[in-house]
């Protein structure tokens, strides 16, 4: 597969993620206008759309059906933007700028981004409990389940509480790698899996491919980390330098760039070798790892 075969594979996804996004979200004429304009301000029409595409690739590696990845896409997605209009509050990391355009809270209210993350993070779990998600509702359950985890106080929400909790502080590498893993990894890892669960695929297919997800989940942060202390804002679409202003515990901070870089490289060239039993059915997913690690923004 060519460099230009993935470029567009990947824009025929996101449109397609894109398009399905726009039709699982209320109108925002619906009532409360206010909260549904807020919650399409908050998903649509922004983003790399990486959570999806893992999705999409792991679910072309079981030879899953189109409109069940997509369903699956859409409700990780939904966890990532509601994680990220929380995340830019003032209570949390105070941004005013997300996908170059001003952060939920600016642009509306707090209480409003508050709501919209609520209803964000309902909307996931509808989309994941729908009865066109897997033929087999033991299955489908496993689902439901791995994304609560993902998503929750082990998951997304408790790596964010220990980020809040660490402000400030240093951290020894074992404790940022747990923080990681929990705040950006764990949804990641979810991605792939609940891509893949809506095909075929074995058990040992399955931890293959948990083994690819957490290190590339872990590659993801670190490489935010990354491109926070070496971008632009103009760039980045957030607000850039962000992590050392507010001394916030990082794999720059506490190794420095190159090394953090390093670390990055040891993290995907792990992700690779847990594809290798795969053969070429995994390549998409070995272009996704090389779109996480080389990405610019
Ligand atoms: C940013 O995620 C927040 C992290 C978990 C590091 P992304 O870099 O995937 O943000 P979007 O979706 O492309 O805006
Ligand atoms: C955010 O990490 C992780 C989640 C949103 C769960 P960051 O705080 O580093 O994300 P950015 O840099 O604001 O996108
Ligand atoms: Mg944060
Ligand atoms: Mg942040
Ligand atoms: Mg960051």
């Amino acid at each position: 597969m060519t460099n230009d075969d993935f470029q567009s594979w990947v824009q025929a996804h996101q449109a397609l993620i894109e398009s399905a996004l726009q039709d699982c979200l209320p109108q925002p004429g619906v009532a409360p206008p206010r909260l549904h304009g807020a919650m399409r301000y908050a998903v649509l029409g922004g983003g790399k759309r990486v959570r999806p595409l893992l999705a999409y690739a792991s679910g072309e590696l079981s030879g899953a059906d189109l409109g069940r990845v997509t369903r699956a896409a859409c409700a990780v997605e939904l966890i990532h933007a509601y994680s990220l209009v929380h995340d830019d509050l003032p209570c949390m990391d105070d941004d005013v700028l997300r996908r170059g355009k001003p952060t939920c809270h600016v642009e509306y209210d707090e209480a409003t981004a508050l709501l919209v993350g609520d209803s964000l993070q309902s909307l996931a779990f509808e989309m994941l409990a729908h009865p066109g998600l897997s033929g087999d509702s033991g299955v489908q359950l496993t689902m439901i389940r791995l994304l609560a985890e993902a998503s929750g106080s082990r998951g997304m929400a408790g790596g964010q509480a220990i980020d809040l909790e660490s402000t400030g502080k240093t951290l020894e590498l074992p404790e940022l790698e747990s923080m990681h893993i929990r705040k950006t990894g764990e949804l990641i890892r979810a991605s792939v899996v609940l891509g893949a669960r809506c095909g075929e695929i074995d058990e040992a297919g399955l931890g293959q491919l948990d083994r690819f997800a957490k290190s590339i989940g872990l590659a993801f942060q670190v490489v935010d980390d990354v491109l926070d202390a070496e971008s632009s804002t103009a760039t980045l679409g957030k607000t850039a330098g962000k992590d050392s202003k507010d001394n916030k515990p990082t794999y720059v901070s506490l190794l420095g760039a190159r090394q953090a870089k390093e670390m990055a490289r040891e993290l995907y060239d792990f992700a690779l070798s847990a594809l290798a039993g795969f053969g070429e059915r995994a390549d998409r997913l070995r272009q996704m790892a090389d779109f996480v690690v080389q990405r610019q923004f």
